[in-house]
């Protein structure tokens, strides 16, 4: 069983062949109306179904026309409205799913409940976001990255703010990729350590710099997120606002990057938050070909889990 969980625990040739297939599959379709078939059908009379347990506009949306595109039918689910919102087992539904559909992707909660649908599947599972990891978000930025300036590999990204799920999967595809890794945040906001040891048994190069400026030297790729995750409390707000405050990414903090450093952000944004609306809509941001990319590399993520 093929499953995409996490970008650590895909071969580090199989996420290179994701992203060369995404590629062409964008190129293929370049120009056309968005609902136009792909020339190839390989999930035709495949069934999907999308489970969320979080709310998602990318994730859900490009995960939808990405299967009709390849010839496959959806069905989006809420997790609060199936029985396993009621007291039903992640295991049993996994295995009555498994009796409809070829495919699954769910964006949940806990880490354990991805893990528990994936091993009492008997079809692939992909991972829409857990409150640990978020691997399809980073396929795409890395697809956007080398679009705008080739091999990542070498190259110098500095993350700053919250140290979450999303950059959790960028420590991953340090280690998978072999570019180098910056988290520029306070303290109490580090990254998981257990994440920057694997990734640094990998050969990676991930460093914790406290000053942001100094963090920002040298930059190639500069990324941010929101200061609150979904899975964050709201009384934490307040706290998490005056803490991050520093790292801010603005005109004045992008100015100590590479002058061509490529800004980006899995949205939603916050605007004027974790990121200013000049460098958001600013020349080095590339945040909407981020977002479109999740729609080539996930079509890329669904024909690997189904060999096809
Ligand atoms: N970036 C991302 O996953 O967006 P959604 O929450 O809208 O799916
Ligand atoms: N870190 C954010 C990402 C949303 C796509 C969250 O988990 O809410």
């Amino acid at each position: 069983m093929t499953h995409f969980l996490d970008i650590n625990t895909t071969d580090p040739a199989d996420l290179r062949g994701i992203i060369d297939t995404a590629r062409a599959m964008k190129t293929a379709r370049d120009g056309l109306p968005k609902g136009t078939p792909d020339a190839e059908q390989p999930l035709a009379g495949h069934m999907v179904a999308l489970i969320f347990e979080k709310p998602s506009t990318r994730t859900r949306i490009s995960f939808d026309v990405g299967v009709r595109q390849m010839g496959g039918q959806t069905m989006v689910l809420s997790g609060a409205d199936m029985q396993l919102g009621h007291g039903e087992t992640i295991a049993d539904t996994a295995r009555v799913l498994s009796r409809y559909v070829d495919l699954i992707m769910i964006r949940t909660f806990e880490e354990q409940t991805l893990l528990e649908m994936a091993e009492y599947a008997s079809v692939p599972v992909i991972n829409g976001l857990t409150n640990r990891t978020h691997p399809c978000q980073i396929m795409a930025d890395i697809q956007t990255y080398e679009e705008h300036h080739g091999p990542i590999a070498g190259k110098k990204v500095v993350w700053s703010g919250d140290g979450n799920n999303v950059f959790a999967s960028f420590v991953h595809a340090a280690g998978q990729f072999g570019f180098d890794l910056t988290f520029t945040g306070p303290p109490t906001l580090d990254p998981e350590q257990v994440f920057i040891d694997e990734a640094r048994a990998k050969g990676a190069k991930i460093e914790i710099v406290r000053d942001p400026v100094a963090a920002m030297e040298g930059a190639d790729l500069v990324v941010t997120d929101t200061w609150v995750s979904m899975h964050d409390p709201q009384s934490a707000r307040e706290r998490r606002h005056n803490q991050l405050r520093p790292y801010q990414i603005n005109d004045a903090l992008m100015a100590h990057a590479k002058p061509d450093a490529l800004f980006m952000h899995c949205l939603p944004a916050h605007r004027d938050e974790e990121v200013t609306s000049a460098v958001m809509d600013g020349p080095q941001s590339v945040i909407f070909d981020e977002a479109e990319n999740r729609l080539h590399a996930q079509k890329a993520i669904m024909r690997y889990c189904l060999g096809r």
